[in-house]
């Protein structure tokens, strides 16, 4: 059935391409975004925008008015090394802001969020690929707080003086990747900087030796695990990773999307550079969880993906 969701941060990568694909689905879509990183083009039309900012309850009210169903709290200060230049900026965006959407959620009676959190939760996995019940000890302070807003969102879900009950359900996001994922912010995924880079034919940083690796997975995936979720009482309560199940080394993507550039790797301006704090140095999820509960698998393969990211980044760049 049509529901009315209001998605956070519904105008960056990842929110707009979930609201777009709710919308799809036949759901009415109430955005909030502070438009910090995101951008008015990648809000959909047929959503409700409000600009507004998280860190403030006033402009989280002026997204009720109808009876909401569902929030999907996707805002975030999204990058490791901002939270180590501005930690108390990415507390009061990551923590600060989940309170927020909380409080409203509860005044609201809202029975249903989920959360966007991150791989960044188990720090420095004792073995790969990890599972759901693995350690969380973040090394980034990014992670600190983006796993602090999944246990405030995870405990509402238990509390039982609300009066009515509250669903909830968290995402651990490995490294997604796909359209609108910025090709000019150096903060944000490294397939959109590594791609941003070889479409202006600039040289390539790579922090540490490149041997590190990621879990990718494709937002068209990601899209449709979120919007699956929403109504199946299999995911309540639940923790979820949202990955490929496959790791990709930092050269190995260099590598890749040079060759897909038709640039030849020998001859390219690609440098290396000390490693950066809290820099995980293997992730791979295990998402037979997902798969289990969500009956969700991951359909796009890696070099596909990543082709689709380039045909659009060269479409951007045409004529410059
Ligand atoms: N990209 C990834 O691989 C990844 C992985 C795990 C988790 N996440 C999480 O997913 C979420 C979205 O990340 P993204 O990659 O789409 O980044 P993004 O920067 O494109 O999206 C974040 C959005 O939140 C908005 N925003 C930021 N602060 C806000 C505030 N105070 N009030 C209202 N809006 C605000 C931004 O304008 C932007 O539109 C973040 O919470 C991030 O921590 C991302």
């Amino acid at each position: 059935m049509a529901k009315r969701i209001i998605v956070t941060g519904g105008a960056g990568f990842i929110g707009s391409n979930i609201a777009d694909e709710l919308i799809r689905r036949g759901n009415e879509v109430v955005i909030i975004d502070s438009l910090v990183t995101g951008e008015k083009k990648n809000i959909n039309p047929a959503a409700k925008f409000i600009k507004g900012d998280v860190r403030k309850p006033g402009d989280i009210g002026k997204c009720f008015g109808k009876k909401v169903d569902a929030i999907l709290h996707i805002a975030g200060c999204a990058s490791t090394i901002k939270s180590f230049d501005d930690p108390a900026a990415d507390l009061n965006t990551n923590v600060l802001g989940t309170i927020n959407i909380i409080n409203a959620a509860v005044k609201h009676k809202v029975g249903r969020i989920l959360y966007a959190s991150s791989m960044t939760a188990y720090g420095v996995p004792e073995k790969i690929p990890v599972k759901e019940d693995f350690p969380t000890r973040p090394i980034a302070y990014y992670g600190i707080t983006k796993y602090a807003g999944e246990r405030y969102i995870m405990a509402t879900g238990l509390r039982e003086d609300l009066g009515f009950k509250m669903n909830t359900t968290a995402f651990r996001m490995f490294n997604v990747y796909g359209r609108r994922q910025s090709l000019t912010n150096p903060y944000q995924g490294v397939v959109s900087i590594f791609i941003g880079n070889a479409a202006r034919g600039e040289g390539i940083k790579i922090f540490g030796d490149g041997e590190q690796s990621r879990d990718y997975v494709h937002i068209s995936d990601v899209a449709d695990a979120w919007a699956g979720a929403i109504d199946n009482p299999g995911s309540f309560g639940e923790v979820f990773n949202l990955g490929s199940g496959i790791r990709v080394s930092v050269n190995g993507l260099v590598a890749i999307t040079l060759r897909s550039f038709g640039k030849d790797i020998k001859k390219y301006d690609v440098k290396y550079f000390p490693a950066r704090p809290g820099d995980q140095r293997h992730m791979q999820a295990d998402i037979s969880k997902a798969k289990k509960m969500l009956k969700w698998a991951p359909k796009m393969k890696f070099e596909k993906g990543l082709q689709d990211v380039i045909d659009w980044a060269k479409e951007l760049y045409k004529g410059e």
